[in-house]
């Protein structure tokens, strides 16, 4: 806590995979207090509320009403984050928002509108931001230890470890299947990474695993970046199991990022360990990192609101990795490549 500063009072709503873990870390940050946690399913959010000793709600109006929070973390499924926010927005909570940011790019903008309308603090969870490896990979990159990037490359191939909640295979919940769930994080760590947008991509999905009805668990797209870097990515959640790269690694399988340069190359094996090779220097390797990215995306959101300063993650990079998965779709559906800004202009704030 700052010194003199009361904590910021939290509430999470949605009890589910990841919204537990929101939980747990307000209520280790000492600049928050968790006072409650929302959750339609009453038996979610009693259980967790009652690991740290806050109250239980079924909706936001009853838990603005009864704990009165200042920040909020929205950790519903994907297609819920609208109607959410604007219910957060419309009683002047700021809110950390899980990504991807919403079903669609219009639905990003609403979001945004109402936010910046209510002079509240919008972050977006875009959790890859905070590992600790990939600060220090684009830190090397923006320094010139690579040169210029010329190609880069991320897979995320995942042996399934439980079935997803059911709202994940239904795209009026989800937005997508895969590309939603994981490439947007992958959208957004290569271009953050090299610090240059996606600006065409040519892309193909598959249903081939499940074979569910517009929902893909699988896809490619070749990606071109506005300084001219070209790439790829490469997403799959398999139905069966894959071999884990280390016991460290919550979603055991093929987890990995390269960037190419003029002069070394960054690889990193997602949640394990940075591979540094740059020319006439020797292979350095960087593991056994802390993995406590999300309690320090929390303390970031605080820290913003605190400030009140925009947080390092917002509105315009949510939208972007958003229009470039609905891009990826639209890419598929037309069997060509897509300029991302052609079909989505930037918005103009
Ligand atoms: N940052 C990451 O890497 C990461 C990881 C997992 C999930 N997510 C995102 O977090 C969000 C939630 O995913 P999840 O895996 O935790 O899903 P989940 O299904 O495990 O949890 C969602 C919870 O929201 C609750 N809910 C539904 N409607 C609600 C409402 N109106 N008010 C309050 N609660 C409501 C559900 O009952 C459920 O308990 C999604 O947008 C997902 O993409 C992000």
């Amino acid at each position: 806590m700052t010194p003199g500063r009361p904590p910021l009072r939290a509430a999470v709503i949605g009890a589910g995979f990841i919204g537990l873990d929101h939980a747990a870390a307000y209520a280790a940050d000492p600049g928050a207090e968790l006072v409650a946690v929302v959750d339609p399913e009453v038996d979610r959010a009693a259980a967790a509320a009652a690991i740290h000793g806050a109250r239980a709600y079924s909706s936001v109006p009853a838990m603005v009403t009864g704990s009165a929070p200042d920040v909020v973390s929205v950790c519903v499924p994907t297609a819920l984050h609208l109607p959410i926010v604007l219910e957060c927005a419309a009683a002047g909570l700021h809110v950390l928002l899980e990504k991807p940011m919403a079903a669609s790019v219009a639905d990003c903008d609403a979001i945004d509108d109402a936010c910046r309308a209510a002079g509240l603090t919008l972050m977006v969870g875009l959790t890859h931001r905070f590992h600790r490896e990939l600060i220090e990979a684009r830190e090397l990159i923006a320094g010139g230890a690579i040169g210029q990037p010329t190609m880069v490359q991320d897979v995320f191939a995942f042996g399934e470890h439980g079935p997803w909640p059911a709202w994940y295979y239904d795209r009026r919940l989800s937005g997508g299947g895969e590309l939603m769930h994981d490439a947007v994080h992958l959208v957004d760590r290569l271009a953050w990474l090299i610090d240059s947008p996606i600006v065409e991509v040519y892309g193909r999905t598959t249903t081939g695993v499940r074979g569910l009805a517009g929902v893909e668990d699988g896809g490619v797209a070749v990606l071109s970046f506005a300084d001219g870097t070209i790439g790829s990515l490469f997403v799959f959640e398999a139905s069966h199991p894959l071999r884990s790269d280390a016991a460290s690694v919550p979603m055991p399988g093929r987890l990995e990022l390269e960037i190419h340069g003029e002069r070394g190359s960054i690889r990193y094996r997602t949640w394990h360990e940075l591979i540094i090779d740059l020319a006439g220097a020797p292979s350095r390797t960087v593991t056994g990192v802390a993995r406590d990215e999300l309690p320090r995306e929390i303390a970031e959101f605080l820290a913003a609101v605190r400030e009140g300063r925009p947080p390092s993650v917002g509105a315009a990079e949510g939208r972007r990795g958003i229009a470039v998965v609905q891009s990826i779709y639209e890419s598929e559906r037309i069997g060509r490549p897509v300029r991302v800004d052609e079909l989505f202009p930037a918005a103009t704030r």
